[in-house]
């Protein structure tokens, strides 16, 4: 056995656009443009288990815990050594793409298939891991299945958090046959992990317009996200003077473009604030809003620029509904702090990159991703593949070749395998250590 096996093994990019299809055809009927395949639904589970057929058929182990995140083993030559994983997720935002999370779930399917079809064989099990719920759509908490195997959500926390029906995440669990109380049990535990990679679509344009085939990622942003309140006054449109109102919307209207003032001013470079979704109440065209909910996302890659700046959008809102005779109350919905990914697994994967002649370029990633979560119990990497047409994400606008997210894949194969190579404990740079392909 070999990890130079690695660059010998070529991902086929018909068989990756081939599961893409699959995957994209399984969304809500009715549902719009695009995909829609929410966390937590059976068309979720459906997708996971299309998932788990494919690698039963390569012969790997399948199961799923009780977060409801999918997993395949692939046996190495030694199960005393704990596992190198790879993976992604399958659920989607409402009217999607078709590759965001989908793109790291084919490749892992890639991958098996490769590594069966050639009887390439390796020292560590190999896992391909399907998180579940990766979306922060429907309930605000991005990321839930793998915040739950990195021990940063328990039982008790399913229970707050709801969609917009009203349904919280445990009631979601059960309806899918899932067992929220259970979930201390998905919990990963640091011994049985050796190293974490995920690939994933861009979703921007740094790689598309530098004409750079492949990210590696350095660090994630956190993201803080929270609902701002405004209650004024309902009444009539025609009969109401002006200088009398109080427009719930007006405010939250202004509270938007004070939000896009602060992400854009000196102090905040790099910070993202989006307010996403308002809710509009009455909502009729001849009454003026007398309540409005504003849904709000900071993101930041410095922690505390992150929690300083949702703090100050927060009370600017309040100065704005005191102003404007507009009650604002703010209610928290989900804190994620960023992370810096350890430099040896990066490594691996530039090593990857020189391995098969490739052009890559190290890169912060603004989205979130289940690597954020699980990099507390697993050293973890990331490896983006260009998102085309402007790198628009989280819309049917999403684009990437087939052929470029097969470069992606053979990177992290030949990552994967590097890994599986370095001596067991040797954490330190890729370049310090005794790794069996240098
Ligand atoms: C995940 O897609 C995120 O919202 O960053
Ligand atoms: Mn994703
Ligand atoms: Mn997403």
């Amino acid at each position: 056995m070999s990890t130079a096996v690695g660059p010998q093994l070529r991902a086929d990019a018909d068989a990756l656009a081939a599961q893409i299809a699959e995957f994209a055809a399984m969304t809500e009927p009715d549902s719009g443009p695009g995909v829609t395949r929410l966390a937590y639904t059976p068309l979720e589970r459906a997708a996971h288990e299309h998932f788990a057929e494919h690698m039963r058929a390569l012969g790997l182990r399948v199961w799923t815990d009780a977060a409801g995140n999918t997993n395949a083993e692939r046996a190495g030559t030694d199960p005393s050594l704990p596992a190198i994983a790879t993976g992604s997720h399958l659920d989607s935002v409402p009217q999607a793409g078709r590759y965001d999370g989908i793109a790291g779930v084919v490749a892992a399917m890639e991958i098996a298939r490769l590594l069966h079809d050639q009887a390439i064989e390796h020292r560590h099990p190999l896992r391909f891991v399907v998180f579940a719920a990766e979306e922060g759509a429907r309930f605000g908490q991005a990321c839930t299945g793998s915040r739950i195997a990195g021990g940063l959500t328990t039982a008790a926390d399913l229970n707050g958090k709801r969609d917009g029906n009203g349904v919280s995440i445990a009631e979601a669990m059960r309806s899918v046959g899932l067992d929220p109380t259970a979930v201390e049990a998905a919990r990963w535990r640091p011994q049985d992990w050796r190293a974490f990679v995920e690939l994933h679509i861009e979703q921007g344009s740094v790689l598309d317009t530098s004409c750079v085939p492949i990210g590696v990622v350095d660090q994630i942003s956190g993201s803080t996200r929270f609902a701002l309140r405004f209650q004024g006054r309902a009444s009539h449109t025609g009969g109401t003077p002006m200088h009398l109102r109080a427009d719930a919307l007006a405010a939250a209207a202004q509270v938007v473009s004070a939000a896009e003032a602060l992400a854009k001013d000196s102090r905040h470079h790099g910070t993202r604030i989006t307010v996403g979704r308002l809710d509009v109440s009455p909502g009729s065209i001849t009454t003026i809003p007398g309540e409005c909910h504003a849904y709000v996302d900071v993101r930041d890659t410095d922690s505390d620029r992150q929690r300083e700046t949702a703090a100050e959008l927060v009370d600017i809102a309040h100065e704005i509904g005191r102003a404007r005779g507009v009650a604002v109350s703010a209610r928290p919905m989900a804190d994620a702090s960023p992370v810096v990914l350890p430099s040896w697994v990066r490594n691996a994967i530039v090593h990857a990159c020189h391995e098969r002649g490739l052009d890559y370029r190290v890169m912060p990633s603004g989205a979130s991703h289940d690597t954020q979560m699980i990099s507390g119990v697993v050293p973890a990497g990331m490896v983006f593949v260009p998102s085309l047409n402007h790198g628009v994400s989280h819309s049917p606008q999403e684009l990437t070749e087939a052929a470029d997210l097969a470069v992606g894949v053979d990177v992290l194969v030949t990552a994967l395998l590097a890994l599986d190579g370095m001596e067991h404990e040797s954490p330190g740079e890729l370049g310090e250590t005794r790794c069996m392909t240098c």
